[in-house]
């Protein structure tokens, strides 16, 4: 029988991490290897965004087609400026207010950003995380690190080091670091002001609503053009999918719709209630904050339970629900 050599596991303080902790990861990402690790929003599976190869292992790992680019992760605006060709008014702005956070600007690229990282795209990507493990790993790495979702393609993403070694494995990684939960939950809200109008691009764990108190009402992506919106493979309609199928439905027809179709059933409520015949049930919280920070957990314990169907309790059909009405009926199977 053979054994695979352990991947490193480093477990740190999310609040305080300790720099000597992190700079063998940091070594490994300027060498080109890749690095799990906790943001505010969800795992990330990074690799210097400077290194065509690295950034070429990402899309192995992943086992993502090349055509979907990558969000580069920075420290600040300074360091978003140096990948960028041209930095709009709104960039300065937006920065300003909402970075270190989860909000990515898709801006004009420099040359010097390999190709592959942005799929061939003129633009790319950029977000300054807050979580201060990301942003120690960035000062320890000293280069801009690219960093899609640590989960296979189209699967739920990762809000915990377990669900990364779940999802991907560990195999690909020089190092995962293990920062606890993350707290936003959902991947960042994405924004593309490449255009004359900023489009949000995909919705996410900053509210549409705090960038429009700034940019005034943002373009939405069904009014775009269909290359701009093909360009954000985010908005493909299957993702953010566990393996069960997954079906939105109303209260009063969960314990219907549980009894038809075969497998196990697990039912997500948004807030408490008493269901009968059901083999998983799991209650989310009603703030939608709240609900963000545990939906992703939820689908993969589900998913580690065996079910075979996921019903999730419908959303509000409020702003404030908005990225997870989204992230729900991208995960949902259609038909
Ligand atoms: O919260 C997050 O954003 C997480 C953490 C790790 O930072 N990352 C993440 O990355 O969700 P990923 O690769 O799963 O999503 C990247 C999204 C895609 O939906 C893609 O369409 C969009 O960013 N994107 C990246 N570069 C783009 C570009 N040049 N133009 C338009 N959209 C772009
Ligand atoms: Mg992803």
């Amino acid at each position: 029988m053979t054994h695979s050599v352990a991947v490193p596991i480093v477990r740190v303080d999310p609040r305080h991490p300790d720099p000597a902790l992190l700079a063998p990861a940091a070594a490994a990402l300027r060498a080109g290897e890749l690095v799990g690790f906790p943001t505010e929003t969800v795992y990330g599976l990074g690799a210097s965004a400077l290194d065509e190869r690295a950034a070429a292992r990402i899309f192995a790992a992943k086992r993502r087609p090349s055509h979907h680019p990558l969000i580069v992760h920075v420290l600040d605006a300074a360091r978003a400026q140096e990948l960028a060709s041209e930095w709009p008014v709104l960039a300065q702005t937006l920065s300003a207010a909402f970075w270190p956070g989860p909000l990515t600007l898709v801006v004009p690229k420099r040359e010097h950003v390999p190709d592959l990282v942005t799929a061939g795209l003129p633009s790319v990507a950029l977000r300054a995380p807050a979580h201060p493990v990301a942003r120690a790993l960035l000062s320890a790495a000293g280069i801009p690190i690219a960093a899609p979702s640590a989960n296979r393609y189209q699967s739920v993403s990762p809000t915990t080091a377990g669900h990364v070694e779940r999802s991907l494995g560990l195999d690909a990684l020089a190092w995962l670091i293990d920062g606890g939960p993350t707290t936003v939950g959902i991947e960042s809200t994405v924004v593309d002001l490449t255009g004359e109008r900023p489009v949000l691009l995909r919705p996410g764990g900053l509210e549409a609503s705090a960038i429009e108190a700034i940019t005034g009402p943002l373009a939405r992506v069904e009014s775009v053009e269909e290359d701009r919106a093909r360009a954000s493979p985010g908005l493909a309609a299957r993702h953010y999918s566990p393996d069960a199928s997954v079906e939105l439905v109303e209260r009063a027809s969960l314990t219907v719709r549980a009894r038809m179709g075969v497998g196990r059933v697990g039912v997500i409520l948004r807030g408490g209630g008493e269901l009968d015949g059901i083999d998983h049930l799991l209650e989310l919280p009603e703030d939608p904050r709240e609900y963000a920070r545990l939906l992703y957990a939820a689908l993969h314990t589900l998913d580690e339970l065996g079910c075979a169907r996921i019903l999730i309790e419908r959303l509000p059909d409020t702003p404030d629900w908005a990225a997870l009405r989204d992230r729900l009926s991208r995960a949902a199977t259609p038909g």
